[in-house]
């Protein structure tokens, strides 16, 4: 391709510079899937790949950091859990490793942000409204990761095409764009509203290189249709519709309290965490924000449920996160022929554009 450089980088943005990836493409960390497979792929591809330590122990983490730095030299990151018990700990081990890029699965603490900064991580938050997004920027974040209301997982009201103009008007570090991309002319139109780049869960965990099993991304390519729901874990989160769902949705506040109950269990004995440190997880989960305790307890649902469909292969008892992307999806390429096709197809947008350009 003309305008390609020695090294096959395309498209040059804040981010590509800031985090030293060929490409302006992000795979999210999300809970489950993205795993050391996923993550070297992505970093093979050229793009920036987060591991999601959310569903990770400790030692789990260690491992996977060093599954990846065993198969790629390209920088990749990991998305941590500002509220986990051993936040430090992780935090200290990303600094060990070297790690070069570090999120967050819902709100950072200014602290955190510091010791990450201080080791010379770059510190990418996800953010779903304005003023999060000053807020971090204001703690030292080195850039942004605005996710609009049409994205998977724990999700906001505001879709992409409005936020992220918002977010890139308000503060002065790369902003990266989320929630329903899936191909170059999205990348194109991302860089046109001044985003740095654009970060994709539901596409990435759509590709041949994501470990969910083959049966559940079927029923992902089947499906195509999303609700949001706040009966998995008491926060709005963009699900697939399912049978399961539907049956959350219809049930009370006993049933839903002791379904809860039974997965705090499971995921006890699963995480090997004592009561005591998923008491403390809940209480710093609770900390600062209008959850009821019933809600905090809510909330040991969403591991054990999300493991069910995308590590166990039960879509008929787990809960599928997704975005609305997923209706718009048909394939399943592998990360290479993805991150490839988009850049491409991003440089091609922006040459068409610009022959609209009256001299
Ligand atoms: C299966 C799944 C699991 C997710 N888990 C996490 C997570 O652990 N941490 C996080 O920050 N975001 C998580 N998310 C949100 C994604 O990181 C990302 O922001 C979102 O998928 C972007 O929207 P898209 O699906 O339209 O690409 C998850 C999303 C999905 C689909």
């Amino acid at each position: 391709m003309t305008g390609t450089s020695t090294d096959g980088q395309v498209l040059d943005t804040p981010l590509t510079r800031l985090t030293g990836v060929r490409h302006p493409v992000v795979q999210t960390g999300m809970g489950w899937v993205a795993g050391p497979r996923l993550v070297t792929a992505v970093a093979n591809a050229g793009g920036l790949g987060f591991l999601a330590s959310a569903t990770m122990t400790l030692d789990q983490l260690g491992r996977a950091v060093h599954a990846v730095k065993e198969r790629t030299d390209a920088p990749f990151g990991v998305n941590l859990r500002a509220d986990a018990g051993d936040a430090d700990d992780r935090i200290d081990l990303l600094i060990r490793e070297d790690v070069r890029v570090a999120s967050f699965a819902l709100a950072p603490r200014r602290e955190l942000i510091s010791r990450l900064k201080d080791a010379g991580i770059v510190v990418i938050p996800s953010v779903g409204a304005r003023r999060h997004a000053e807020k971090v920027v204001g703690w030292g974040a080195d850039a942004v990761l605005v996710q609009g209301g049409e994205g998977g997982g724990h999700t906001g009201a505001v879709a992409t095409t409005l936020l992220l103009p918002q977010v890139v008007d308000a503060v002065d570090v790369p902003v990266i764009a989320a929630g329903g991309f899936f191909d170059g002319r999205g990348l194109a139109a991302a860089l046109a509203y001044g985003a740095a780049g654009v970060a994709m869960g539901t596409r990435f965990l759509l590709t041949s290189d994501s470990s969910v099993p083959d049966a559940v991304k079927r029923v992902y390519l089947e499906t195509g249709e999303t609700v949001v729901t706040r009966r998995v874990d008491g926060m709005p989160h963009r699900v697939l519709r399912s049978g399961l769902v539907d049956a959350l949705e219809g049930s009370g506040r006993v049933g839903g309290l002791m379904r809860a109950l039974r997965n705090g269990a499971r995921f006890k004995n699963l995480s090997g965490m004592s009561w005591r440190e998923m008491i403390a997880d809940g209480r710093a989960m609770k900390h600062g924000k209008d959850l009821s305790w019933a809600q905090v307890l809510m909330a040991a649902n969403t591991p054990m449920l999300l493991k069910a469909a995308m590590v166990d292969g039960r879509p008929d008892l787990g809960v599928m996160a997704s975005g609305q992307v997923v209706g718009v999806i048909d394939d399943l390429p592998d990360c290479a022929q993805l991150i490839g096709g988009i850049v491409a197809g991003a440089a091609e947008a922006i040459a068409a554009q610009q022959s609209l350009l009256v001299r």
